[in-house]
């Protein structure tokens, strides 16, 4: 490399070299200079750790660990997804970068036309491509805190300048300041309905309010199945502005392998089209979402089991005077810990080989996220919580 750094005629005099020689004499580059300026100020995202390492770190043995942290699904993928990975050939071919096959089957599944579906890498593939088609430098993003954490990564990794509105204390949202914040350089608002960590649905008149603003809305009901039913999919033939988010992460238990897909307007499905990574969708997840649309009576009694067990914890949680329970139409709950005890009720748990989500920031404060398990993990968590709480004279 050093070679490319002397002049044509081979004479000794070298160009300055701007990086430095290290001890052992290679060339090290200032490559730190070179690092965008907008992503150098960029916390990591927070990982969620997996079971195994957990269970390392903790000395529990792996199938004992009860994960509740990542509202994932505890019942697992259709039994014919994991037929069909395993009797599937040709891992060996590329996945069609159109996606027709998996398109068409959602296009039946959602009762909306193929043109107006674009899957990815989980619907976190489609947060980043929204804002890498809408946003440039310094034009910005309307999220509304506590919610789901790839926003503000996203629009940070995209170059967009976020403005957060934070929800009202019992987490509905405040339109009025939205409306307020809005302005020339606002492209895109992010709305979770329903919103992770709350749990609680934006109305319908509230996302009608916010398209009419003319702005990107992004509606994204990741935990839409779990849900009375509401959903922004119909307004979608209404409204040029609009896109919906949802996965197979958490209804088909298939977050591992990563699919998610938008519903939007034709012109932004084109345009999604012609950015995407060409094979944003693998075919071990192509086929296992295939299977997982052909197996929705199966998958339709995990949801109703969950939805059933998410009301069984919360009566329970609701017992437990230390506790304020919010209502959930997801498959998690979220309680703020009244005692202030929040992180020892973690900790306890954790001890236990339960990992559940705890918050402590300044809109959450003393907060646990419980993602619902099976009644056997219900049971567990209660006692827990029970023993602690005669212990601790709570
Ligand atoms: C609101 C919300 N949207 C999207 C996602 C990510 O979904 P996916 O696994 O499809 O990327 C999550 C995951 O927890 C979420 O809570």
């Amino acid at each position: 490399m050093l070679m490319l750094l002397l002049p044509k005629s081979g004479k000794s005099k070298r160009r300055k070299v701007k990086g430095k020689v290290n001890i052992s004499g290679d060339y090290m580059s200032n490559t730190e200079d070179l690092v965008s300026r907008h992503i150098k100020g960029i916390a990591p995202y927070e990982p969620i750790v997996p079971p195994e390492e957990l269970a390392r770190r903790f000395g529990i043995p792996s199938e004992k660990i009860i994960k509740l942290n990542g509202n994932e699904n505890l019942y697992g993928c259709s039994p014919r997804a994991k037929k069909a990975l395993a009797d599937y050939s040709q891992y060996h071919i590329y996945p069609d970068p159109e996606q027709r096959k998996l398109r068409e089957a959602l296009s039946k599944y959602i009762g909306i036309d193929m043109e107006n579906i674009m899957v990815g890498s989980g619907s976190d593939d489609y947060i980043d491509l929204v804002l890498r088609l809408f946003v440039e430098a310094d034009d910005e993003v309307i999220s509304c805190p506590p919610t789901f954490g790839m926003y503000p990564f996203s629009t940070a990794v995209c170059g967009g300048r976020l403005v957060e509105i934070n929800r009202h204390e019992d987490f509905t949202l405040d339109i009025a300041a939205i409306k307020q914040a809005i302005n020339k350089r606002t492209k895109v608002i992010f709305l979770a309905s329903p919103n992770n960590p709350s749990g609680n649905t934006a109305p319908r008149e509230e996302i009608l309010e916010l398209l009419k603003e003319g702005k990107i809305l992004v509606v994204d009901e990741a935990y839409q199945e779990f849900s009375s039913g509401a959903s922004a999919i119909d307004l979608i033939l209404r409204y040029d502005n609009l896109i919906v988010l949802r996965t197979f992460s958490k209804w088909a238990g298939l977050a591992g392998l990563r699919v998610g897909y938008a519903l939007c307007p034709v012109r932004i499905a084109q345009y999604f089209m012609r950015i995407k990574q060409p094979y944003n969708v693998n075919v071990a997840a192509e086929v296992a979402a295939l299977a997982s649309l052909a197996d929705l009576t199966y998958l339709k009694s995990t949801i109703a089991a969950i939805i059933q067990e998410r009301g069984r914890l919360s009566d329970k949680l609701k017992k437990k005077s230390f506790l304020k329970v919010y209502p959930s139409e997801a498959n998690f709950i979220l309680c703020a810990v009244l005692n202030g005890k929040a992180k020892d009720i973690y900790q306890n748990l954790q001890r236990k080989g339960i990992f559940i989500r705890y918050y402590n920031n300044p809109l959450l404060k003393d907060y646990i996220r419980i993602s619902i398990g099976k009644p056997e993990h219900t049971d567990v968590i209660i006692t827990a919580l029970e023993e602690m709480a005669n212990a601790g004279g709570w």
